[in-house]
C-alpha cells in the first residue's frame, strides 16, 4: 500500500460528510497520438519555514504550525516519528484541533490561551487573506501549494503577454490571487458556495478588487466541458481535485474515475501557445508515477515536459520533510 494514501485527508467542503462510494473505473479518453513530452522525475518541491507560515515541529501523530500570528496544533497521521521540541512548546499554542480523527471527522477547536474569532489575518508573499478555523481541521490554505504558485507567477510574468488562467477546484482562491496579482485574467471554479464566498472575501482583503477574476460556483468537469464547446481557451490550467467530492448539483467527482477525462478536457481548452497544466493529487492510493503517466499520455504531441513528484513542507525544528501531496505538471518549456 502506498504511504501517500492519507495525504491531506481533510475534505474542504464545509458542513458536509460525503459518503465515499467504491472507486469507479476510469472514464478514458482515446489515447493521444504523437511523441510523449520529455519527463523529469522525481521532482520534490519544498516549502521552507518563512515569515507567513512555518511547520515548527511534528511527531507523535501531530503537527505544530505557525499561521501568521497563531500557533496551531493539528493531527498529522504521517508524523510517526517523535517531536523534536519539548512538550512545553506544544502546550504554548493558540489553537488545537481536537475531536475525532476520522477521515472525514468534523472535530472541534480548543483555544488554550484566549477564545479566538473565526477568522484571522494571514499573509502569503505580501498577499493578505483570511485564515479561518473551520469545522474540518483545515484553515483555508494549503501552504505546500506555494511552490506551484511561485512557478505559475514566474510563467505569467515571463510571458510578457496577456495570460489566461483557469483554477479548477480553486477553494479559497490563493492561487487565483497570486495569478491575478501577476497580471493574469483568472477564472476560478469551485463547487462550494462557501469556499467561493471566502475566496471573494480574500480578494478584497488582498486589495485586488480591481483585478479580473471570475468567481464561478460549478462542477469542475461540467464547467471545463462547457468551455470546450464555447471555444474558451486558457494558457495555464491548475487543478487540485479531492479524491472524492460533489458538484453543487450533486454531481459526483471521483478522482480515479473522472481525472483521465478531465485532464484530456484541460488539453482541449488550451490556447495555441499554452504555458502549463498543473495537477495536484492527495488522499489517494497511488504514487506520482500514476499521474505522471496520465499527464504524459494526455500531452502527447505537445512537446514540452512533464515533471512529477511530491509537494513537501520542511519542518523547522529538525528539518524533517512532511509530504503532503503528489503532483504532475506539463510545462511548455
Ligand atoms: C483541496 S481543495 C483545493 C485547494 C486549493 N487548490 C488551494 O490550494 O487552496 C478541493 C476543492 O475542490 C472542491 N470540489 C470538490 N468537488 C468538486 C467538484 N465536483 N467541482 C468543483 N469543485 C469541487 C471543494 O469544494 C474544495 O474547495
Amino acid at each position: 500500500m502506498n504511504p501517500l494514501r492519507d495525504k491531506r485527508r481533510d475534505t474542504p467542503r464545509s458542513g458536509e460528510r460525503p459518503q465515499q462510494p467504491a472507486p469507479a473505473a476510469p472514464r478514458l479518453a482515446a489515447r493521444r497520438a504523437g511523441a510523449l513530452p520529455a519527463e523529469r522525475l522525481p521532482v520534490i518541491l519544498e516549502v521552507a519555514p518563512n515569515a507567513d507560515y512555518a511547520l515548527i515541529d511534528s511527531g507523535a501523530g501531530r503537527k505544530l504550525e505557525q499561521y501568521g500570528p497563531y500557533r496551531i496544533v493539528r493531527p498529522e497521521g504521517q508524523a510517526i516519528w517523535q517531536p523534536a521540541l519539548p512538550e512545553r512548546d506544544w502546550a504554548n499554542v493558540d489553537a488545537v484541533f481536537t475531536g475525532d480523527t476520522d477521515e472525514e471527522g468534523m472535530g472541534r477547536w480548543r483555544f488554550p490561551k484566549a477564545p479566538l474569532g473565526e477568522t484571522w489575518p494571514m499573509r502569503h508573499d505580501g498577499l493578505d487573506y483570511l485564515g479561518r478555523f473551520t469545522s474540518f481541521r483545515h484553515v483555508g490554505v494549503f501552504p505546500e501549494q506555494a511552490s506551484h504558485w511561485a512557478h505559475m507567477e514566474g510563467l505569467i510574468r515571463a510571458a510578457r503577454r496577456p495570460v489566461k488562467v483557469l483554477n479548477l477546484f480553486g477553494y479559497t482562491g490563493l492561487a487565483s490571487l497570486v495569478a491575478a496579482r501577476a497580471g493574469a485574467e483568472v477564472t476560478h471554479v469551485d463547487a462550494s458556495k462557501k469556499a467561493v464566498q471566502w475566496a471573494r472575501e480574500n480578494q478584497q482583503v488582498a486589495r485586488l478588487g480591481d483585478k479580473p477574476i471570475r468567481w464561478i460556483v460549478e462542477d469542475a468537469v461540467k464547467f471545463a466541458e462547457r468551455e470546450v464547446r464555447r471555444g474558451s481557451r486558457y494558457d495555464i490550467v491548475l487543478l487540485d481535485p479531492p479524491a472524492y467530492g460533489r458538484g453543487p448539483k450533486g454531481e459526483v467527482w471521483q478522482l480515479f474515475g473522472d481525472l483521465p477525462a478531465l485532464v484530456d478536457t484541460c488539453r482541449e481548452i488550451l490556447t495555441p501557445k499554452p504555458l502549463a497544466v498543473v495537477l495536484t493529487a492527495y488522499s489517494i492510493r497511488a504514487s506520482f508515477f500514476a499521474i505522471h503517466a496520465l499527464m504524459r499520455d494526455a500531452f502527447a504531441g505537445m512537446g514540452g515536459a512533464v515533471e512529477s513528484g511530491e509537494l513537501v513542507i520542511v519542518e523547522k525544528a529538525a528539518g524533517r520533510r512532511l509530504s503532503t501531496s503528489l503532483f504532475s505538471r506539463w510545462v511548455a518549456q
